[in-house]
């Protein structure tokens, strides 16, 4: 039986990827979309949302609109990442589906309550419809498989602010509240998904198919490229919201671990920093026997908290970015193949 899944977005290059790649995977049953705004405003998403879902050839996958604002902070975009359109350079023609009717917020109630344990909700976006979820029907928090959310800069410096990543920054106090909800998290941050990168070889490996997929796939991240190599000095492009698509079917290209996560929402200097506790052993060498001392001889990064929050995540601290990749490109081309040009 297929994995019912709902993709939370605000699309964004990566995002359309994340969705092809959804639609590209017999495993799954992409029961919605729904936007929010984020790297571009709600109307935007709404629009390449539907337009990425038609050039795949499943525009029957209803795109429902969502929460346009985050819950207390002023709208953030990011139209030097993503394009003013949201796309990079790539332009697609609209899509002629039906526009669904359902509120976004109301989408993610209905498919969860509709499936209890069966459905994961994958947000790649600022969460402001999953707080806004939560709010309305309580109930979701059991009801839901799991919740596999990109977003977060853990370990790492951000890349909105030097604290924090773009997700979480956007709407730190819908982070706030699905972060304590009590509900299934696995957390993909930015720590992980920065090194899962697209290289102009796999642009170049995906052209050698002509479709118009793999045309929007090279037009969309030549604007991407651009920007990572403009503002990191990197060759490549993070595809950060597919990596959280891929758990849903790969759960094993991830090592994670039990952790608290918390997010700041009230300092302007700080806000949308993830916040790290580890409560629990801690493994290193064993004491010498003269008991001079530890055979450590660095200290081990623990994120002891003395305070010790019950656990809320578990959070990805490793994954299999070669394997993933590979497997990423591959779906791409057996899409692109069923839609020539
Ligand atoms: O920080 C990266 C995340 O923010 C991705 O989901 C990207 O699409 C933006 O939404
Ligand atoms: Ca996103």
């Amino acid at each position: 039986m297929s994995q019912r899944v709902l993709l939370d977005t605000d699309p964004g290059i990566d995002d359309a990827l994340a969705i092809l790649l959804a639609v590209a995977s017999p495993e799954l049953d992409v029961r919605a979309v729904t936007v929010t705004g984020g790297n571009c405003p709600l109307s935007a998403g709404v629009a390449n949302a539907r337009a990425v879902l038609a050039l795949a050839k499943h525009q029957h996958i209803p795109v429902c609109a969502g929460v346009a604002l985050p819950l207390l902070r002023p709208a953030f975009t990011a139209a030097e990442t993503h394009g003013a359109s949201g796309l990079g350079y790539a332009v697609l023609p609209p899509s002629d589906a039906p526009e669904a009717r359902e509120h976004g917020v109301d989408c993610i109630i209905r498919e969860i309550l509709a499936a209890p344990g069966q459905l994961s909700l994958v947000p790649v976006a600022p969460l402001t419809n999953i707080a806004i979820a939560l709010r309305k029907e309580p109930t979701i928090v059991d009801a839901v498989k799991n919740v596999i959310i990109m977003g977060g800069a853990v370990r790492v410096d951000g890349n909105t602010t030097s604290l924090a990543e773009f997700n979480f920054f956007v709407d730190p106090h819908a982070a706030h509240i699905v972060l304590t909800s009590g509900m299934p998290i696995t957390l993909v941050p930015w720590d992980i998904t920065r090194d899962v990168m697209l290289h102009q070889k796999h642009i170049d490996r995906l052209l050698a198919i002509d479709s118009p997929l793999t045309q929007f796939i090279a037009d969309a991240t030549r604007f991407y490229l651009d920007f990572h190599y403009a503002s990191f000095g990197i060759a490549g492009c993070s595809i950060n919201d597919p990596v959280a698509l891929a758990l849903t079917m790969w759960p094993d290209l991830a090592t994670t671990q039990s952790v608290r996560v918390d997010i700041e929402y009230t300092s302007e200097l700080t806000i949308g920093k993830t916040v790290l506790s580890y409560v629990g052993e801690t493994s290193h060498p064993p004491r010498d026997t003269d008991m001079t001392g530890f055979a450590a001889t660095e200290w081990p990064a623990t994120w002891r908290s003395m305070t010790r929050p019950p656990h809320n995540v578990q959070l990805v601290t490793h994954f299999d970015s070669e394997t993933f990749i590979e497997r990423f490109v591959q779906r791409m081309e057996a899409l692109a193949r069923m839609i020539p040009a």
